[in-house]
C-alpha cells in the first residue's frame, strides 16, 4: 500500500534520516540492520515525520561507512538482505511513511565490478575510461596528474600497480583511496545509474537522497587547483573549483528527473550539495531535482541575525526557481546540534571532539537545541531530521580513539577525528544491553554511559522531554499546514526573532534574558519553562497562537 497521494508531498514533508548501522539491531551482532529498522518505524511515525531517508545500506566494505559501494543494487548481509527491504518499504507504507534511499554517483567502491575490471584491464582500456585514470607527472610519472586534494585529506589520487608489477597510472577520488570517483563524461557511467534508479524506484522506493551531486562532472582537463574546500562551497575570486558545481551536473540531473517522472506518484531527488543558497538553487529548477539540502542554515552559529539572514536568503533563492526551501540542523556528518549549541563560538562541524577537548555544556547545548528545532519546524518548507535528534541525544565526545571509524581519522595522521561521535547506536530503553539497540552488550560503537537517561523509553512517558516536544510540535506544524505556509518578520528587540506563519506566531530569544511575548495561547515551547508571565526565556522558542498579529 503506498501512502496516500499528497499532491507535491515533498514540499512540506520532514523526512527522519535513519542511519542503518545505528539505528536498531534485530539480529543482534551489535550493528543495526533492516528488520531492525522495521520494527521500530512505529516510532518514526509516532515522532510525526512523513517520510524517512535511509543512508546506504548497499554491499560495501565500509571504508566510508557504506558511502563506498560495491553494489548498488543489493543489501549488504550484515544489514540483511533483498527481501527485508522490500519489507521495509512495504511497513513503511502502511504507516503512511514514505522512503528516500542514498544514491552515491560521485564514486564507488574500489570492490565494485567495474573499478575492479578497469584495473585489471589497464591503460588506454575502455573498462578505465569509466573512472578518471591518468598517466603522473614527473619524469617517471611519480607524481600524480594534478594538485587536488581528497575531502578526507592527502592527495585526491592513488598510484596503481600495473597487472606487470610496475608503478602505473593514477586515479582520482575526492573521498577516501577506496572511493574512486566516476567519470560522467562516459556513457557507461549514465548507463549504470539509470538501471540503479530504476531498480529501487520499481521496488517502491520515493526518492533518492544524491550524495555529493555537485562534484560529478569535473573541469574538462582537471585543472590544478590548490585550495581546499570545508563546509559550503564558495567561489575563490569568483571561479568556483573546478570539482564542485559545473554547468554539466544539470544535464545529468534533467535525465534522472525524466527517469523519475516516468513513474507514478511523486518520486523526489534531493540534493546533497554543500552550495550557498543561491547555487542550491540552480539544482531545483522545475525539470531538476525537488529539494536541496540546506548546509548553510546547517552551518549556522547561535545567532539571530545570522538565523535571519539565511532565512531570507534561501527563500527568496527557492522561491526564484518555486522549489520547496529545505532546513536541517544535524545529519550523519556533523556534530549534533544538541552539542553544537553548548559551545560559544563556531564549531567545526565534522572535526570531532575528543575526551581531553573542550567539551560542550550539554545543558545550554539542549536547552538552545529545542529552541532550534522549534524554530525550524515553525518555517514553511521540508525538514530533515536525524535519528536521535528527537531524543536531544548528544554528541559522543569522549569516544576512545580506538574505536573511530571514519577514514579521516587514519588519513590525517590522528589530527581529525571526524564524525563517529554523530553515529552512534541510539538509546531506545533505560536498560539492557545497549540500551534496546541490540541484544548485544557490545554494539559497533560504544554508547556513553549515560545513553540509557535518554532512552525513547523514558522520554515516552514524560511530557515534558524532547520527545515530546518533537511530537507536538510536528503535530501541530500538520494540522496547521506550517509547511505550506509563508512567513513574515513581525519586530522584535535584538537577539530575538518573531515571524507569523498562517495562525501562528513563532518566537525565538537567542539571548539570555527573558523578552515579552505578544499575547496568545502557547501552542508548543521549546522547554516547559520558556513562556510564562507574558515572557519568554534566554535560550528558548514559541509557537503562539495571536488573534491580532499586528
Ligand atoms: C557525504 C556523505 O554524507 C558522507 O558521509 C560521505 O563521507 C561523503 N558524502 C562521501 O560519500
Amino acid at each position: 500500500m503506498t501512502p496516500t497521494d499528497d499532491h507535491d508531498w515533498w514540499r512540506t514533508a520532514v523526512i527522519y534520516q535513519v542511519y542503518p548501522r545505528s539505528f536498531a539491531d534485530a539480529d543482534g551482532d551489535g550493528t543495526g540492520d533492516l528488520r531492525g529498522i522495521t520494527g521500530r518505524l512505529d516510532h518514526v511515525a509516532e515522532v510525526g515525520a512523513d517520510a524517512i531517508w535511509l543512508s546506504p545500506f548497499y554491499p560495501s566494505p565500509q571504508a566510508d561507512g557504506g558511502y563506498d559501494v560495491a553494489d548498488y543494487r543489493a543489501v549488504d548481509p550484515m544489514y540483511g538482505t533483498l527481501a527485508d527491504a522490500d519489507a521495509l518499504i512495504d511497513r513503511a507504507h502502511e504507516l503512511q511513511l514514505r522512503v528516500v534511499v542514498d544514491l552515491v554517483p560521485n564514486h564507488c567502491s574500489d570492490r565494485h565490478e567495474r573499478f575492479v575490471a578497469a584495473l585489471a584491464a589497464g591503460p588506454g582500456s575502455p573498462e578505465r575510461g569509466m573512472f578518471h585514470f591518468r598517466d603522473g607527472r614527473g619524469v617517471d610519472g611519480e607524481l600524480p596528474p594534478n594538485d587536488w586534494t581528497s575531502m578526507f585529506e592527502g592527495p585526491a589520487w592513488t598510484r596503481v600497480t600495473e597487472s606487470d608489477g610496475t608503478p602505473g597510472q593514477w586515479y582520482l577520488h575526492l573521498f577516501a583511496p577506496e572511493q574512486p570517483d566516476w567519470n560522467w563524461d562516459d556513457e557507461r557511467v549514465h548507463a549504470e545509474f539509470a538501471t540503479t534508479l530504476r531498480f529501487w524506484l520499481d521496488r517502491g522506493v520515493d526518492g533518492f537522497r544524491v550524495d555529493v551531486c555537485d562534484a560529478i562532472v569535473k573541469a574538462p582537463g582537471l585543472p590544478d587547483w590548490p585550495h581546499t574546500t570545508h563546509g559550503v562551497v564558495e567561489p575563490v575570486e569568483g571561479v568556483m573549483p573546478p570539482m564542485w558545481d559545473q554547468e554539466g551536473i544539470h544535464d545529468v540531473f534533467r535525465e534522472w528527473r525524466r527517469i523519475l517522472d516516468e513513474y507514478d506518484g511523486q518520486r523526489i531527488l534531493c540534493a546533497e550539495a554543500w552550495l550557498p543558497p543561491e547555487r542550491a538553487a540552480r539544482i531545483v529548477r522545475s525539470d531538476e531535482m525537488h529539494q536541496a539540502f540546506n548546509f548553510a542554515y546547517l552551518s549556522l552559529p547561535w545567532d539571530a541575525s545570522a538565523v535571519r539572514e539565511n532565512v531570507d536568503v534561501s527563500l527568496r533563492a527557492n522561491d526564484a526557481v518555486g522549489a520547496p526551501t529545505t532546513w536541517v540542523l544535524s545529519n550523519h556528518d556533523v556534530m549534533r546540534h544538541a552539542s553544537r549549541y553548548g559551545y560559544d563560538g563556531p564549531v567545526e562541524l565534522e572535526a570531532g571532539v575528543g575526551a581531553d577537548d573542550p567539551q560542550p555544556d550539554r545543558a545550554l547545548g539542549l536547552r538552545r537545541a529545542r529552541a532550534a528545532t522549534l524554530l525550524m519546524l515553525g518555517l514553511p518548507g521540508s525538514a530533515y531530521l536525524y535519528q536521535g535528534e528527537e531524543l536531544g541525544l548528544p554528541e559522543a565526545t569522549a569516544l576512545p580513539d580506538t574505536v573511530r571509524q571514519d577514514p579521516i581519522w587514519e588519513r590525517s595522521g590522528h589530527r581529525i577525528r571526524g564524525r563517529d561521535g554523530c553515529r552512534v547506536p541510539l538509546p531506545w530503553t533505560a536498560d539492557g544491553p545497549s540500551f534496546g539497540f541490540s541484544s548485544s552488550a557490545d554494539p559497533w560503537l560504544p554508547q556513553p554511559t549515560d545513553f540509557g537517561s535518554y532512552a525513547a523509553d523514558v522520554q515516552q512517558a514524560d511530557d515534558d522531554s524532547t520527545l515530546a516536544m518533537y511530537r507536538r510540535a510536528l503535530d501541530t506544524r500538520r494540522s496547521l499546514g506550517l509547511g505550506s505556509g509563508s512567513m513574515t518578520w513581525l519586530p522584535s528587540p535584538d537577539d530575538v526573532l518573531t515571524w507569523s506563519n498562517g495562525a501562528v506566531v513563532v518566537v525565538g530569544n537567542f539571548g539570555t534574558d527573558p523578552v515579552p511575548l505578544p499575547v496568545g495561547e502557547v501552542l508548543v515551547a521549546s522547554v516547559p519553562d520558556a513562556a510564562a508571565d507574558g515572557v519568554l526565556a534566554g535560550g528558548s522558542a514559541v509557537w503562539l497562537r495571536v488573534d491580532d498579529q499586528g
